[in-house]
């Protein structure tokens, strides 16, 4: 009880107070994750933004339940923690879900215990394609007018280790607190599907039969999805504006080479053999 009145009160205060929106925003998740119960049965879909994410959330959910797409949204079925924590305040609903639950998380590697017994996917993408998803959903979700220029800089390559590309990456890929994790990237699904959704299947414990595969491949086809947009995009928030059909937009390999100029193609390649060259064995 007393807790939905701190959510109301602090709801209440975002509204009239702007600025202390963040802070506020950040202690209703603090109250969200105390009574948020982990499992070690959990499989979690880790990824830095737009690396493939859902697509994985949608093959996980056609390996291991029985693939029935009527859900509104694959959130109800396969829930963010971290968005809820911040939308509704309550994590009664996840707490309740069947195990094993797949859980999207874009949280970087110290959010998590060191003694996490759950199973990890960390679905990796090219860097360059990411920050041209990136900027188009950016674009797309926030700011009509945003630059790709302004977007490298602000949103992928900030100093801000949860959003910069290198940082994130490099601690999920040095693990070091040896966490159970799968790494498989998005390029491999692109170019080697079967052997990739094999890979998964093993991990989560399924025996992968033909009637297994069809469903996956069909319900997690880039067509399918596009199709069903509404079932997988982020839920429209307020400024009509704005776009909210491109969440399932190309879904290729290679176009960030394109958009980046010289210059952020020299400081990709840098930070690159810097924070990243060392750890793609564990992609292989
Ligand atoms: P693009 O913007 O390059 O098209 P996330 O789910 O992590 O936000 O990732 C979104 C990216 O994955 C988008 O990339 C989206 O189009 C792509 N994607 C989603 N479903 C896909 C699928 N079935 N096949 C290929 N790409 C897919």
């Amino acid at each position: 009880m007393y807790k939905s009145m701190i959510l109301f009160l602090c709801k209440w205060l975002e509204k009239i107070h702007e600025h202390s929106g963040t802070a506020l925003s950040n202690f209703r998740q603090q109250l969200y994750f105390m009574d948020y119960e982990d499992r070690d049965s959990d499989i979690y879909v880790v990824t830095y933004v737009k690396s493939g994410t859902t697509w994985v959330q949608v093959i996980l959910y056609n390996l291991l339940f029985d693939g029935n797409m009527e859900f509104e949204h694959i959130y109800d079925v396969s829930p963010w923690p971290k968005y809820e924590s911040a939308n509704n305040g309550s994590p009664e609903r996840v707490n309740h879900l069947p195990s094993p639950r797949i859980i999207k998380s874009h949280d970087k590697y110290d959010f998590f215990n060191a003694d996490n017994k759950a199973k990890f996917i960390y679905v990796y993408r090219e860097g360059k394609d990411v920050a041209v998803s990136l900027y188009h959903h950016n674009k797309n979700y926030r700011d009509p007018e945003l630059t790709f220029d302004k977007n490298f800089e602000e949103y992928y390559i900030t100093p801000d280790p949860l959003i910069n590309w290198f940082e994130f990456t490099n601690a999920w890929l040095e693990n070091k607190n040896n966490f159970n994790v799968l790494y498989i990237s998005y390029e491999q699904l692109k170019n080697n599907y079967e052997v990739t959704v094999r890979k998964i299947a093993d991990f989560v414990d399924v025996e992968l039969t033909d009637e297994i595969l069809e469903r996956v491949k069909k319900h997690s086809s880039f067509e399918y999805m596009k199709q069903h947009e509404k079932k997988f995009g982020e839920k429209p928030p307020v400024q009509a504006q704005l776009v909210y059909n491109e969440f399932i937009r190309k879904g290729m390999t290679g176009e960030g080479n394109t958009y980046l100029n010289p210059e952020q193609k020299k400081l990709y390649d840098d930070k690159f053999t810097e924070y990243i060259q060392l750890y793609l064995k564990k992609i292989e």
